[in-house]
């Protein structure tokens, strides 16, 4: 099966386990509704890529961990649309879940994704225990308080931002989340694979900047030019577009030189490189913004 076909049965499996019996209705739509159809299903395809990369001999498990750092996404873009964060009407080119169903629904759609999250690790455990659990604390560290997504929210709050820690656990957290886990999924350490996630991450923020700039909302499929509009430092802003597509190339040959030895490194550099390719918007590297900048 291809990579992107495990991540989408394990993501439905996930979500009919939220939604069978006697659930409200409207919030199981709303939960179906809030993580299909998908993005770039980026995270998981990272975590599925390096448990591939060291041996995955543990796919059902492979698969639970991808789906489980998905559906944490899914619940942090719910969350970050309300009104009370961005404000946001739509996402992936459909209307946010708040503007949908309604923000209480779309609050509760949140909590239950990440609530789910945690359930999908720990149904998981299967005969290799130990893995869950440590999948479950990565995940956790990376969620939560001090250096998870909430933590990320929580700088867009404080008058000062520390913004090396703002990127690395908005953007980063669940990019390192996603090689360790893929690691621990077939039965390798978590420690040497922080670097490849945190590196990604940063990667994927300066493309998230450039994008945020170059693109409009229906390519984005989400609101443009959002960065300028609530004052947040960005690569565009302070390296120009050159710059800032220079400086991804740069992180990008760190990250593909930090791939920690493992029987399939190459295919795995591979893959982070084919990705990568996709990320930086075509017009980035179109020769009007090499020359004047
Ligand atoms: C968007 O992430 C949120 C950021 C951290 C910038 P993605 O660009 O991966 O969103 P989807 O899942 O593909 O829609
Ligand atoms: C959303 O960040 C990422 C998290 C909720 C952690 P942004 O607000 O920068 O991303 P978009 O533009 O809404 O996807
Ligand atoms: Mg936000
Ligand atoms: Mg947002």
């Amino acid at each position: 099966m291809r990579i992107s076909e495990r991540i989408e049965a394990a993501m439905d499996v996930a979500i009919y386990s939220g939604q069978h019996g006697a659930a409200p209705a409207k919030l199981s739509a709303a939960l179906g509704y809030a993580v299909s159809p998908g993005g770039a299903r980026i995270r998981p395809t990272i975590l599925t890529s390096v448990a591939m990369a060291c041996g995955d001999d543990r796919p059902a498990m492979t698969d639970a961990a991808g789906a489980a750092l998905e559906l944490i996404h899914c619940a942090s873009l719910v969350h970050d649309d309300l009104p009370c964060f961005d404000d946001a009407d739509l996402r992936r080119g459909k209307p946010a879940v708040h503007r949908a169903f309604g923000e209480p629904l779309a609050v509760l759609a949140g909590d239950s994704l990440i609530v789910m999250g945690f359930q999908v690790l720990s149904r998981a455990a299967g005969d290799v225990p130990d893995r869950a659990l440590r999948l479950i604390d990565i995940l956790a560290t990376r969620t939560g308080m001090p250096f998870g997504i909430c933590a990320g929210q929580g700088w867009e709050s404080e008058d000062k931002i520390d913004l090396s820690a703002y990127h690395q656990s908005k953007t980063g957290a669940l990019f390192i989340a996603a090689t360790q886990m893929g690691a621990v999924c077939a039965g390798q350490e978590a420690e040497a694979w922080e670097e490849l996630g945190a590196r990604i991450g940063e990667a994927f923020q300066v493309a998230d900047d450039l994008r945020d700039a170059l693109c409009d909302e229906i390519a984005l499929g989400k609101p443009a030019g959002q960065d300028d509009l609530h004052g947040r430092p960005n690569a565009v802003n302070e390296l120009g577009v050159k710059g800032a597509v220079a400086r991804f190339d740069d992180i990008l040959a760190g990250a593909i030189s930090s791939i920690p030895a493992c029987p399939g490194e190459a295919a795995l550099a591979q893959m982070v490189r084919a990705y990568a390719d996709r990320l930086v918007p075509a017009d980035a590297r179109a020769p009007q913004h090499i020359p004047g900048e």
